[in-house]
């Protein structure tokens, strides 16, 4: 029997809101010690991605960035440095979990210009033609509607707008025993 797209997010909200700390490992494989250096430990050492897009989105002052899928906000972080006071970093994730945790990372960091949202990525609760940016790291391989995702994106990003996306590929079919196994689907 297949798994409904219910019971995928239902387990991927489990999986994230238990996620325990992997220490840096994730971390101080994709970042250098400068861009790590002032964000809170407990978004370093919860950083659960598979790349860096931040450092290759070309993120500029005043920009609006949105990361998707932003778990406890090491993107988010880096993209609101970037972007400055006089731009706008927004957070997007489906877990509270993980809302708490990125909105708790912001405040230690003083960041004003950080805006943690909760949703899906499917229905974006952002306006039309409103981001100059998308960054996406390790996020978009959990979903079973990427075409959504990538409608949404269109939607939400300004004309002639950025997205720079790390995430996993798959490079052929993969077998039902995996495809119906939830921890195959949370990562
Ligand atoms: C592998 S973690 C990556 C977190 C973060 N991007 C990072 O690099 O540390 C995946 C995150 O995506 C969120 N997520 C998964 N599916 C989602 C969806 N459909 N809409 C919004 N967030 C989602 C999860 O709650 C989790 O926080």
């Amino acid at each position: 029997m297949s798994l409904t797209e219910t019971e995928i997010k239902e387990s991927i909200i489990d999986t994230y809101t238990k996620v325990a700390s992997n220490g840096r490992l994730v971390a101080e494989r994709f970042y250098s010690p400068e861009e790590l250096q002032g964000l809170p430990t407990s978004a370093v050492e919860l950083a659960l991605g598979v790349g860096n897009p931040v450092r290759h989105a070309g993120l500029r002052p005043g920009e609006v960035a949105l990361d998707l899928g932003s778990g406890a906000g090491i993107d988010t972080l880096q993209a609101a440095r970037k972007v400055g006071p006089s731009g706008k970093a927004i957070g997007l994730d489906m877990t509270p979990e993980m809302i708490r945790r990125a909105r708790a990372n912001a405040q230690a960091m003083g960041l004003a210009n950080v805006e943690i949202l909760e949703g899906p990525m499917e229905a974006m609760p952002i306006p039309d033609a409103s981001v100059d940016a998308i960054i996406s790291n390790g996020v978009i391989n959990l979903t079973m509607r990427k075409s959504q995702v990538f409608r949404e994106i269109h939607r939400v990003l300004k004309p002639g707008g950025r997205f720079c996306v790390a995430d996993m590929l798959i490079n052929g079919e993969l077998p039902d025993e995996v495809l119906n196994h939830p921890t195959a689907w949370t990562g």
